[in-house]
């Protein structure tokens, strides 16, 4: 069984119940979000985090912020719709599957006129139940097409999370992972720790022993050693935006991964749910990257590790090109080779810019 970090309780006026990630592994600590600004709060400071998570999170909390105008009249509804939106749009402004689900939830709102603004909320509910359940098909096609990547090997690599904590179903990158070992692979996963916030150690090291699946952690300025010394013979992540020519955005770190496997000959492997791809982007060049505060980096938990007039930059993510990653594992198959043609081949055609791109966010 995987974790649960996402749970609708009631109906559409129930509330939003998430596992506070911050406090993993130490303590299992679960937050009631009753109020769209719970939502936001939760995601900007990582209680809920991961693409598709934060999705799934942001469809709950639009339904949470329409609860207060569901007996009023549908100007005010609409006029609470477009204020809600907003204000989860501007929670963080990397991971696509935010202003995707936002888009969606806020369609199915807009469709009918006449409907009462009752029946627009259950309907923003319903679409925010179906992204939840989507994203949990997504994830299991997702380890169904990338298990037998890994078939035969005994290491692996992942960094950051994206597994069940990250998702509303079993991983992405673990979720191959996992069916791999499932399969019969005897595989070691080696998990960078992740910093400055320690995904890997927290969150996937945890995931994976909850589910006796055997796991090293390792610091991420140990990567390069460990591929030389044959111990990974594959590297699976997740992504926070993909563009369409197959650029990947990811948490920082990544792009130093990719290098290091080309340099290695070892394949690197991105696995995402199509929700994850933004094909009004023609390549990763103009994804947004979020920056978090020096503290994160400075004085991580509290601890003071820089002096306090040293400079510090925090990026969240970075890119990782093309031409580094072998394939990139979808619900629908495995891209490969990565190039904008396939891309389009398998997640169609360039839809409309989302909301929240480069230049268009709030923050
Ligand atoms: O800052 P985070 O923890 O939200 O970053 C998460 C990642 O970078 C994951 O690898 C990505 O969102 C994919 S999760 C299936």
């Amino acid at each position: 069984m995987t974790v649960k970090p996402i749970t609708w309780i009631g109906d559409e006026t129930g509330l939003l119940r998430l596992l506070d990630q911050t406090r993993l592994p130490a303590e299992t600590e679960w937050i009631d979000c009753r109020t769209a600004t719970d939502v936001w709060r939760a995601i900007r400071t990582l209680q809920v985090r991961g693409a598709p998570a934060i999705g799934v999170s942001a469809a709950y909390g639009v339904v949470l912020g329409l609860q207060t105008v569901a007996e009023g009249d549908r100007a005010a509804f609409n006029r609470r719709l477009d204020e809600v939106c907003r204000e989860l749009a501007s929670s963080r402004p990397t991971a696509v599957n935010l202003f995707w689900a936002l888009d969606r939830v806020r369609r199915v709102a807009d469709v009918d006129c006449d409907a009462s603004s009752g029946e627009c909320l259950r309907r923003v509910w319903e679409e925010a139940k179906e992204i939840e359940a989507e994203d949990r098909r997504m994830c299991d096609a997702i380890g169904r097409h990338g298990a037998p990547l890994l078939a035969g090997l005994n290491g692996v690599l992942t960094h950051c999370n994206a597994g069940a904590l990250a998702t509303a179903g079993s991983g992405t990158a673990l979720a191959v992972i996992v069916e791999a070992v499932r399969q019969g692979a005897p595989l070691c996963v080696y998990a960078d720790e992740t910093r400055p916030l320690w995904q890997g150690a927290r969150l996937t090291a945890w995931e994976l022993t909850q589910q006796n699946i055997s796991c090293t952690v390792i610091c991420d300025s140990m990567a390069g050693w460990v591929m030389r010394q044959g111990r990974v013979q594959a590297v699976v992540v997740g992504a926070d935006r993909i563009a369409a020519n197959g650029d990947t955005a990811n948490k920082i770190g990544t792009y130093s991964v990719a290098q290091l496997a080309q340099a290695h000959g070892i394949p690197f492997y991105v696995a995402a749910p199509t929700s994850t791809f933004d094909l009004s982007l023609a390549d990763g060049e103009s994804i947004p990257i979020e920056e978090r505060s020096r503290e994160e980096v400075a004085a991580p938990q509290g601890k003071l590790l820089a002096p306090a007039a040293a400079d510090v930059y925090n990026p969240a993510f970075d890119v990782t090109p093309a031409s580094l990653i072998r394939g990139i594992i979808t619900e629908r198959g495995v891209i490969s080779p990565v190039t904008a043609d396939q891309v389009r081949q398998v997640v169609g055609a360039p839809r409309e810019a989302a909301s929240g791109h480069a230049g268009e966010r709030s923050r």
